[in-house]
């Protein structure tokens, strides 16, 4: 069993993800990973003109990694594995950044970086998404990375829409705006309902 927590910055999503590791025996991960593709990543979202494409394929790279290193071998062992942040953070934030990407020849960004995981990504079974708007998730980030501007948080934000639409079976939403108790209560009963399902 695989599950994520995706969201805009700010959204409280790890304070969520630092709660269920006091509720539940699983290997609990994250993305960007701490290695030294996640130092690479993390470089480039502090570099205002790094170029998009490459980020992405920083970001696939570490992914990759992760999947090898960390989630399959869990997966394989039986263990629930709880990832902040996974490949939906790809496709809601990279696709935000390569909208204005005049090289890439695609019309559809999002579409694009979701099939260039496809061939090599586990699906989570269960996504929560903690929902803010990205007002809140901006003023809340303090808009210390290019990624946590409200123009582009906008773009991410509408993304996630995008996913939630196309995969109701998969991700569920969470309130995100309301007390941070109240958050993580619901993420719990959510976690919990995905191991009994
Ligand atoms: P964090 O706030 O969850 O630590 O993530 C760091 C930043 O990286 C955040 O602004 C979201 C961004 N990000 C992406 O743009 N794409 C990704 O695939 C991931 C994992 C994070």
């Amino acid at each position: 069993m695989l599950v994520t927590l995706e969201g805009l910055d700010g959204s409280g999503k790890t304070t969520a993800w630092e709660a269920l590791r006091d509720e539940f025996d699983a290997v609990f991960t994250r993305e960007p990973t701490d290695s030294w593709y996640g130092d690479a990543v993390l470089r480039s979202i502090r570099d205002d003109d790094a170029d998009p494409l490459a980020e992405l394929f920083l970001f696939t790279a570490d992914h990759a990694d992760h999947l090898s290193r960390v989630v399959r071998p869990a997966l394989a062992d039986g263990e629930v594995v709880v990832s902040d942040r996974y490949s939906d953070s790809r496709y809601a934030y990279q696709a935000a950044t390569l909208a204005d990407y005049d090289d890439l020849a695609v019309d559809d960004a999002l579409d694009y970086v979701r099939r260039v995981h496809e061939p090599f990504t586990r699906e989570p079974d269960r996504t929560v998404y903690l929902a803010i708007d990205p007002e809140t998730a901006a003023e809340r980030a303090g808009a210390t990375n290019k990624l946590e501007r409200l123009d582009y948080l906008r773009r991410v934000g509408e993304n996630y829409e995008r996913l939630l639409d196309e995969n109701p079976e998969r991700f569920v939403r969470v309130d995100a705006s309301r007390t941070e108790s109240a958050v993580v209560a619901d993420v719990v009963r959510v976690v919990e309902a995905a191991l009994t399902d």
